[in-house]
């Protein structure tokens, strides 16, 4: 079944969207199983409205206490963004090389080789995509509420489906955590856990590969 949103939309014009409308149509269990790493994006702008519109699903995510302990910080201006990417660049491969020199082996699995080749498609030009946006929360007892903080991620993922824009979870960031928090002018009591790269896809959506369902679930006992 396809939703209007499969496509991609053509133009990047904000006046083209009806920002109330846009992702209403996509049925949820559909969204889910299509909602995946889309790392290859354009560079032209998102429409604010709709960063807006994606973070405000977001805040529909549980949290301990319904303590929302979210925010979020959109990062569009080149100069910041390339200031990340430089960094995140860096570490990811030199963090990929070990994988990419054992992808080179006979009967590596070749959608594990693509995924790779996205990964680095991404860290090579994180500069260009149009919008980072970091995911905060403030700590708890000393401690990141990471629990409270990645059901939003994940809504936030969703909607980005919905609306038809790409993104991708990434946590790279935090090699470098604290220097990018202060670059975000976030105080130490509220540290970034994820960074969503997130601009118009260049591709398409579509099912991830997964392991099937019975492979994972269990009834009663886990039947190993
Ligand atoms: C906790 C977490 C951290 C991740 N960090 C990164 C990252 O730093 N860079 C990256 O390119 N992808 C990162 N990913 C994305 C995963 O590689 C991706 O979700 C996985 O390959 C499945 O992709 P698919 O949904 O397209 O099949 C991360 C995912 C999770 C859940």
């Amino acid at each position: 079944m396809e939703s209007s949103q499969d496509r991609v939309p053509e133009t990047s014009d904000p006046e083209a969207f009806d920002i109330e409308r846009i992702g209403e149509d996509v049925p949820l269990l559909e969204g889910m199983r299509t909602t995946r790493a889309i790392r290859r994006l354009r560079p032209d702008p998102v429409p604010p409205a709709l960063i807006r519109k994606v973070c405000e699903a977001a805040t529909f995510a549980p949290s301990g206490g319904n303590r929302q302990p979210w925010h979020f910080i959109a990062v569009t201006d080149a100069e910041r963004r390339a200031w990340v990417a430089e960094r995140y660049r860096k570490i990811f491969l030199r963090y990929i090389e070990p994988a990419v020199e054992a992808a080179r082996a006979p009967g590596f699995p070749e959608a594990k080789r693509r995924m790779q080749r996205a990964a680095i498609h991404l860290a090579e030009h994180l500069h260009e995509v149009p919008v980072h946006l970091f995911v905060a929360g403030y700590q708890r007892r000393g401690e990141p509420q990471l629990q409270a903080l990645f059901p939003a991620v994940q809504n936030l993922l969703l909607a980005c489906r919905a609306v038809g824009l790409g993104a991708s979870l990434t946590t790279l960031h935090r090699s470098f955590g604290a220097e990018c928090d202060a670059h975000l002018g976030l105080p130490p009591e509220i540290p970034t856990c994820a960074l969503i790269p997130i601009g118009w896809p260049l591709g398409r959506y579509g099912r991830p590969p997964r392991k099937p369902v019975d492979e994972c679930l269990h009834w009663e006992r886990f039947q190993g």
